[in-house]
C-alpha cells in the first residue's frame, strides 16, 4: 500500500453527504451546455445509468459489509451507501425531466442498464458485483476529477446544471476509494479486477454512445444522420475529447500496486465544497 493510501484511508472519515435544493427542470429543458445540442445529449447520457447502476454498488458493497474487519472502513462504507442514495434520488429526477422536456421514453433509455444491473444482481457471484463496483467508481473518479480540475469542460453549462454536476463529482472524488479498499480486503485479486476493469471501459463507451444515439433520435434526429453526428464531435472523439480522456487516465489502474488514492487530488474537495456552500449560502 502506498503512502497516499494509508493517508487517504485515515482521513476519509471526513466524507460527508450534502445535500443542496438544485432546481434544475427549467434549465434540463433546454441545451443547458453551453447551446450545444450535441454535448448537452452526450452529458444527459451520462445520468442515464446512474439509478439503477447506483442501487447495484450499494447492493454490491452490503453483501460484503460483515466481512470487513476494519472499523474505519465500514464507517466509510455506509456513508458511500448514504452519498449514493442521494445521487440515485437526484438523478431519478434529472432523468425524468430531461426525459418529459426533450421527448425520451424514459423506460426505452433506461432499459440496457436497468436490465443489465438487475440481471447481475440476480444472477452475478458476489465478486463479479463488487468488481465492476470498483471499475465504475473508478471511472466514474476518473470523470469527476477531469470535470473540477479542469474547468474548461463545464465552463460554458449553465450554472445550477454544472453545479449539480461538480456536487455529484465531488463526492465521486471524496468516496473514489471505498470499494477499492472492499475489494482489497475481501477478494484481493488484481489480476480478476483488471479483466474486469478491460470490459467495462469498453461497455461504458458502447454504451454512451448507444444512449446517445438513441436520445438523438427520440429527439426528432434524421436516422441517417446519426452515425456521421455522433463520430464528427471532438467533444466525444476527438484527441482530447471525453472518451480519450478516459481512456488515457485508466492505464495506471493496472499496475499491481495501484489505488485510488495514490492520485491524490483531494484539494479538489474543499476547492468544490465552498464553491458550492457560497452558490447555496
Ligand atoms: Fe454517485
Ligand atoms: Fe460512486
Amino acid at each position: 500500500m502506498s503512502e497516499a493510501s494509508t493517508a487517504a484511508q485515515s482521513g476519509a472519515t471526513s466524507m460527508v453527504v450534502r445535500r443542496y435544493p438544485f432546481d434544475l427542470e427549467a434549465a434540463l429543458g433546454g441545451d443547458w451546455f453551453g447551446g450545444d445540442r450535441f454535448r448537452t445529449i452526450i452529458a444527459n447520457a451520462l445520468s442515464i445509468p446512474l439509478p439503477s447502476g447506483e442501487r447495484m454498488f450499494i447492493r454490491a458493497l452490503r453483501h460484503y459489509l460483515d466481512q470487513i474487519q476494519d472499523p474505519l472502513l465500514r464507517e466509510e462504507v455506509k456513508i458511500f451507501f448514504k452519498q449514493e442514495s442521494t445521487h440515485t434520488q437526484e438523478h431519478v429526477k434529472y432523468n425524468r425531466w430531461i426525459c418529459q422536456h426533450r421527448g425520451y421514453d424514459l423506460a426505452q433509455v433506461e432499459a440496457p442498464y436497468k436490465d443489465h444491473n438487475e440481471y447481475l444482481c440476480e444472477h452475478a457471484e458476489p465478486r463479479l458485483l463488487l468488481a465492476t463496483t470498483v471499475c465504475m467508481e473508478h471511472l466514474t473518479a476518473i470523470i469527476s476529477h477531469l470535470l473540477i480540475s479542469e474547468p474548461a469542460w463545464l465552463a460554458d453549462a449553465e450554472p445550477v446544471v454544472r453545479d449539480f454536476w461538480l456536487w455529484h463529482s465531488v463526492e465521486e472524488i471524496e468516496h473514489k476509494g471505498v470499494a477499492f479498499d472492499v475489494y482489497r480486503q475481501v477478494i484481493d485479486d488484481k489480476g480478476y479486477l483488471d479483466e474486469v476493469m478491460r470490459r467495462t471501459v469498453v461497455q461504458l463507451a458502447q454504451n454512451l454512445r448507444f444512449t446517445a444515439c438513441q436520445m438523438y433520435l427520440m429527439e426528432g434526429g434524421r436516422p441517417r444522420d446519426v452515425r456521421q453526428w455522433l463520430d464528427s464531435s471532438p467533444f466525444l472523439n476527438g484527441a482530447q475529447g471525453l472518451l480519450a480522456s478516459i481512456v488515457q487516465h485508466v492505464d495506471d489502474f493496472y499496475r499491481a500496486d495501484f489505488h485510488p488514492w495514490d492520485h491524490d487530488n483531494r484539494h479538489l474537495i474543499g476547492l468544490v465544497s465552498n464553491h458550492l456552500e457560497q452558490a447555496f449560502a
